[in-house]
């Protein structure tokens, strides 16, 4: 690993349960390995104002089963212009930073490619958002806790739907990616999920609705993927409603509790093996790429292709959403 005496960490964008896991595992492998670690604080804005501090191994003691960031998370609109990353790069070497890992989304690893290319910069990035919507790794780290949060809640939901014999429309995150509404649905028994993935017309959703009351359905649950595409749970509730007033409907958006709690046993194995990886990564002289799991496998995803490609929807996830919500 030509060169690299001192890595350095951030978490940037939305929060995810196991980003402080992921933290654990950097600061720990890298330690292991003889390296300096050093945090960075409030993501790429702590790399502008220089808000840094060396991490030891007892830096990250304590925090494998704590939701959101030890380190802090904010979108830095000074890192988007070339003066705020030149003040970035100044901050680097006046730290001794030879190298970066940066844990977050979509947004944060652009940021990263842009910094790394521009500057020649090794990075490594690892996919933190509860969204699952990187390209190239079958899950993301925080994806698996929101899942179940969301079961959590559409499970209590339920309970009152069906006393009440109501039509529910849960607002789910996931900006444009469906991941956590189409999941959410199958693991719930909802009657259907709506992602910007797929279409569907308020005609399709009413007829299936009132085809599991004709059933003796006693409530119908739809999930709802935030999004501008679908309109998001509010507007579609509106739609059925206005065309069809027989239903008793109600709205839940479940907002950034989604965001929050302690991760789940696979968010911190993911995030684990991920941090360790990602200093392996580091070690081979890899640089620019995203840490993934393929088939329980870590793989290496060039920041191009992660943030580029939108990950498909598996359809045969849908046909079974429809098939078991009948
Ligand atoms: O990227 C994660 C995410 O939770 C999205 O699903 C959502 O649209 C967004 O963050 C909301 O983020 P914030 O309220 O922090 O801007």
């Amino acid at each position: 690993m030509a060169g690299i005496n001192c890595i350095g960490i951030l978490t940037s964008g939305g929060d995810a349960p196991g980003m402080n896991a992921a933290i654990r595992a950097v600061t720990r492998s890298a330690i292991f390995g003889g390296f300096k670690v050093k945090g960075i604080y409030r993501g790429y804005r702590g790399l502008v104002t220089g808000e840094i501090v060396e991490f030891k191994t007892q830096n990250v003691s304590n925090i494998i089963q704590m939701g959101g960031t030890i380190l802090k998370t904010a979108r830095c609109k000074e890192f988007q212009t070339p003066e705020g990353r030149q003040l970035a790069y100044e901050t680097l070497k006046k730290e001794g930073i030879d190298a970066l890992v940066v844990i977050g989304g979509d947004g944060s690893l652009t940021g990263a490619r842009i910094f790394a290319s521009e500057y020649n910069f090794p990075i490594v990035g690892l996919p933190g958002t509860i969204d699952n919507d990187l390209f190239g790794t079958d899950k993301t780290i925080g994806y698996d806790t929101a899942l179940n949060t969301i079961m959590e809640c559409v499970d209590k939901i339920r309970d009152t739907a069906t006393s009440h014999e109501r039509l529910f429309f849960i607002e789910v995150m996931g900006r444009d990616a469906g991941f956590l509404a189409l999941n959410g649905a199958i693991a719930t028994g909802a009657e259907a999920a709506i992602i910007p993935e797929i279409s569907t017309e308020v005609d399709q959703l009413a007829e299936l609705i009132q085809n599991g009351f004709r059933k003796s359905k006693n409530s119908s649950i739809v999930l709802v993927a935030e999004s501008p595409v679908t309109g998001g749970a509010m507007t579609l509730a509106e739609r059925v409603k206005n065309e069809y007033p027989q239903y008793d409907v109600r709205v839940t958006i479940l907002g950034h509790l989604q965001r929050g709690g302690s991760p789940t046993a696979t968010d911190r194995i993911l995030a684990s093996r991920m941090g360790a990886a990602a200093v392996d990564a580091l070690l081979e002289d890899q640089r620019n790429v995203m840490i993934g799991i393929r088939n329980d496998e870590i793989v290496y995803v060039p920041f191009s292709k992660a943030i580029k490609n939108d990950k498909p929807i598996n359809r045969e996830l849908l046909n079974t959403l429809r098939r078991l919500s009948i």
